[in-house]
This record gives structure tokens, C-alpha cells and sequence, in this order.
């Protein structure tokens, strides 16, 4: 049902009426110091996928590179970390594979089943869709931070634990609503991501500049050029689809540091109609005891354009 074609999530495969299977993979470098909080982290990241297609995940793969040198406990507690988001996730680790390398990597490939109808795209959003997020906006930005010495393991603490938590209960706050299309937000930014989301549903969307969720300092760290290295490239694509409206050049540029700072483990973006997004933000509130934030709309006009307001 879904391929390479579309920039969805995941790979969708009809296996009867009531069921389609839901395949995905996602494995990368150690992003935090602490080896059972980057398991838990990549296992949270890959994982993320399924529930943004509104599936439930059942089964996980380790994908395993790590250097011998570094011992088995290193390797157990990065895969302790892994398993524990899993179980947490309601699935099970059915097996892996692992091999010598000299820069460790981990990460997943999850299956996850959803009912054929209530698959959610990126293609779907409607003109006048109310846009969701999830977490907060910055992780790419304050690793960068970390590297350069400028964030302690304490300060960042809450970017942390942020990355490792699962996006199950976002996607569980589907139930029952009529969301049109979802979409984890990773390695395009925000802004990327929404972009996708826009073209594939073939409309426009505005994004709340005052509205978007940020970690403490992310702004500031923007404003001072601390960011990783792939938002430039990011940005310089982005710049075709973000509009700068009447920002001056300065302005527009701090912005989409954080617009386009790549997320690691980042949350759920999801468009839903306006007369239901009473009930998806009290749903999320209720398993998570925090609210998600309208960060924008949906509207009409060119495929893909990301207005900001
Ligand atoms: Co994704
Ligand atoms: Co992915």
C-alpha cells in the first residue's frame, strides 16, 4: 500500500482486510554519553514510525554495530536500553544482528500491524487542519551545544529524557478521532517534515512562530550559530518552501535554525479538523499530563509552501 514513492513513515503491506502490516527500519551514532540512554533513545526513534502511521508495533530486530573493543557491557546496556523501550512500546524483541564496526551504531526494525482504513499519511492534511506537536523543538541544536561544552549531562537533562520518551501515547490519542495525516519529526526539522506533510496532502500551512515549543537556551544557541552542522544544508533546501514574508534577513535565519534543526527522537506533527482538536489535545493530556501545542494550520495554497506567522 505504500512505498518509496511517498515520503510516509513507513512501508505498508495489505495483508487482508483487517490487516496491513507496517515495516520500518531506523538505526545512528551514539547521540548522548550514556549507553543505556542511547539504546533507549534509537530503540524510542525507530519505533516512532509505526506509531506515526497509527499502527501498533508487536515485534523488533536489534540492528547492531559496535567495536570489540569497547566489552560486552557497553553492548548490554545499550541493548538493555533498546529492550526496555520495546517492552514499554508493547512489542517484543524477537532477535538482531550484530557486527564488528568501528563506530557503534543501534537502532531497530520494527513490525507493527494497523487495519487498512485507518492508516495515517503524511498525504491527508486538509485546508483548515489544525497542527499538532508533540515534544519540544531543539535537540539537534543542543547536542551541538553539548559537544562544544557549553551543556552539562544536568542541563540536559530534560532533552534527554524528552528523546527516549515514546511516541505511543500521542499516537494512541488517535483512537476514535478522524486524524488526516501524521508524521514523526526527525532528521528535515520541523520544518522539513511539515513541508512533506503539506506537498503530499497538495496544500500550504502556516506555522506559529510564538506557538512552537522550544528547550530552554535553543533560541539563543541559534541566534549564535551553535547548531549541527546538516541544519545549513537543511535550511539552504528549505528556503524554497519557508517563506520570509517581511522578516528581515537576520530574523528569517535565526528561525530556521530552529525550524530546520534536525530532531532526534523528535514527537508526533498531526493535522486533525478544528471541531476535533478539543479532544486530541484532552486525549494526550490525559496519558501524558501535559498538553500537546497548536503550533499552526493547515491552508490553502501552493503545495508545500510553509508560511510563518
Ligand atoms: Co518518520
Ligand atoms: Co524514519
Amino acid at each position: 500500500m505504500l512505498g518509496f514513492e511517498t515520503s510516509d513513515d513507513a512501508a505498508v503491506y495489505k495483508i487482508d482486510d483487517q490487516t496491513a502490516a507496517v515495516l520500518t527500519l531506523d538505526f545512528f551514532t551514539p547521540v548522548v554519553d550514556d549507553p543505556y540512554e542511547f539504546g533507549a533513545i534509537a530503540a524510542a526513534n525507530a519505533l516512532s514510525d509505526v506509531f506515526a502511521m497509527g499502527a501498533k508495533p508487536l515485534t523488533a530486530l536489534n540492528i547492531l554495530a559496535f567495536p570489540c573493543s569497547l566489552g560486552t557491557e557497553v553492548v548490554a546496556e545499550v541493548m538493555r536500553g533498546g529492550a526496555d523501550k520495546v517492552r514499554e512500546a508493547g512489542a517484543f524483541v524477537v532477535g538482531g544482528h550484530s557486527i564488528d564496526d568501528d563506530e557503534p551504531k543501534y537502532g531497530l526494525s520494527v513490525f507493527g500491524t494497523v487495519h487498512p482504513d485507518h492508516i495515517v499519511r503524511n498525504a491527508g492534511a486538509r485546508d483548515g487542519d489544525v497542527l499538532f506537536y508533540t515534544k519540544k523543538i531543539g535537540t539537534g541544536i543542543l547536542a551541538s551545544a553539548f559537544r562544544a561544552g557549553f551543556e552539562t549531562d544536568e542541563t540536559m537533562r530534560e532533552v534527554i529524557e524528552g528523546m527516549m520518551e515514546l511516541n505511543k501515547a500521542a499516537a494512541e490519542a488517535f483512537a476514535g478521532l478522524d486524524v488526516h495525516a501524521a508524521t514523526d519529526v526527525t532528521g528535515f526539522g520541523l520544518a522539513g517534515h511539515l513541508h512533506e506533510m503539506l506537498e503530499a496532502s497538495g496544500l500550504a500551512g502556516a506555522l506559529d512562530w510564538e506557538a512552537i515549543p522550544l528547550y530552554d537556551r535553543v533560541w539563543k544557541y541559534s541566534c549564535e550559530y551553535c547548531r549541527p552542522g546538516r541544519s545549513f544544508g537543511i535550511i539552504n533546501w528549505a528556503r524554497d518552501f519557508v517563506r520570509q514574508g517581511t522578516l528581515s534577513d537576520e530574523e528569517y535565519d535565526n528561525r530556521m535554525g530552529v525550524l530546520c534543526d534536525p530532531q532526534t527522537s523528535g514527537g508526533l506533527l498531526v493535522a486533525l479538523a478544528p471541531e476535533q482538536a478539543d479532544d486530541y489535545a484532552a486525549r494526550f493530556e490525559h496519558l501524558t499530563g501535559r498538553k500537546p501545542t497548536r503550533v499552526g494550520q493547515v491552508m490553502d495554497g501552493p503545495a508545500g509552501m510553509v508560511f510563518i506567522r
